[in-house]
């Protein structure tokens, strides 16, 4: 597992990177302190903020917060959470150096698909034509309960938005109780018929992930071998791989069971039995990924059964009744995922409405 930065513990970046909100401290030349709540995105030891809310006539430069970093770069960040439950109370507070990136250097590009990928709001607003805030971690301080989550979650599509593909995790271990509460959720899921057609595998000990990668890595490189990749290409990407099924601290695995479905004479209505038995897992998994992002956790999604399945089932002793169709991974995420993508706009995706709505 990756270390996401060595100035901030495992505990106190799994807090940062679920909050949305942070206080930003700056102060002049002279001393007089400043400070400004901040959307804000994290990424192995480094803050990152937007300037976004200036009128259109003011240079970002004129603002109060951009001016004290250039006249001192010292700054503090804090990102709290208040409950009125006082033991959910916490905070995790950052001092660093702050300096202003550019339009144009590799590092505003990449922070500002990180802010854009944490927050949708930004994929409207022209913060790639701004300076970014970069505040570089030198120590960090934290109080209280980092690693509860309260119980009352944000409102539903809030969470839908906010859940995330993480593919690097910190080295810090999932309790049972939420892996169990993420498979309880998936049971909940719509289902053919109410039959339920999923079956799940849990893996943590490294010496099955050692076999589950062993197993699909061998039918990998030999599909891409067909596909004609070069050697060295090949190679790259089958340790990328094994290296999320090692890191992940747990794996769960998503199977198809269609002996419970009913069974047609034709094969059209056959086969839509096995469409919706693959449509309702994928409303599993979405309600598994759902649960996770809503306890604190972060997941990500692996195709890579899907091409092995036989070899999946072998390496796990698995009945061969099941038909093994995805890996999700589930731990705490190392940072804010670098690339996530925006979402089509609603106007593209309604492609018939007979009325406004
Ligand atoms: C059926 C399916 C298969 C996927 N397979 C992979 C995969 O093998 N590797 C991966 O990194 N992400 C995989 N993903 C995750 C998508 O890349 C990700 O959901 C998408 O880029 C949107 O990003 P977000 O989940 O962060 O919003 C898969 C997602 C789905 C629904």
């Amino acid at each position: 597992m990756t270390e996401a930065s060595g100035v901030l513990s495992p505990e106190q970046t799994a807090f940062l990177v679920r909050q949305r909100v942070a206080r930003l401290a700056t102060a002049d030349a002279g001393g007089r302190p400043h400070a400004v709540p901040v959307c804000f995105a994290y990424r192995t030891g480094v803050v990152y903020v937007a300037l976004d809310e200036k009128p259109k006539d003011v240079p970002p430069e004129r603002l109060k917060r951009v001016r004290n970093i250039l006249e001192n770069p010292e700054v503090t960040l804090v990102a709290d959470r208040y409950e009125e439950d006082w033991s959910l109370l916490a905070f995790v507070m950052v001092r660093g150096r702050a300096e202003l990136l550019e339009p144009g250097i590799e590092e505003h590009g990449a922070a500002v698909r990180l802010l854009r990928g944490k927050y949708h709001q930004y994929e409207r607003m022209k913060i790639e034509e701004n300076p970014v805030i970069a505040v570089r971690a030198e120590n960090a301080a934290s109080w209280g309960a980092l690693g509860v989550s309260p119980s009352a979650g944000p409102p539903v599509l809030d969470t839908i938005r906010g859940r995330r593909s993480a593919r690097r995790y910190l080295p810090k271990p999932v309790p049972d109780e939420a892996v169990w509460r993420v498979l309880e959720a998936a049971r909940w899921a719509p289902s053919p018929h109410g039959r339920q057609p999923w079956r799940f595998a849990v893996i943590t000990a490294d010496e099955t992930r050692e076999r589950l990668a062993d197993a699909m890595g061998g039918e990998w490189r030999s599909n891409l071998t067909m596909d004609g990749q070069d050697a060295e290409v090949v190679e790259m990407r089958l340790e990328g791989s094994r290296r999320r099924l090692l890191d992940a601290p747990v794996l769960v695995l998503l199977c198809l069971y269609l002996e419970d479905l009913d069974t047609y004479p034709d094969p059209d209505r056959q086969q839509n039995e096995t469409t919706m038995a693959v449509q309702s897992l994928g409303a599993a998994a979405q309600n598994a990924l759902l649960a996770a992002y809503d306890q604190g956790l972060d997941a990500g999604w692996m195709c890579a059964p899907l091409f092995a399945p036989g070899e999946v089932v072998g390496a796990l002793g698995l009945d061969p009744a099941l038909v093994p169709q995805a890996l999700l991974t589930l731990g705490y995420a190392e940072g804010d995922p670098p690339k996530r993508r925006g979402r089509r706009p609603l106007e593209e995706l309604v492609v018939y409405r007979d009325r406004a709505i």
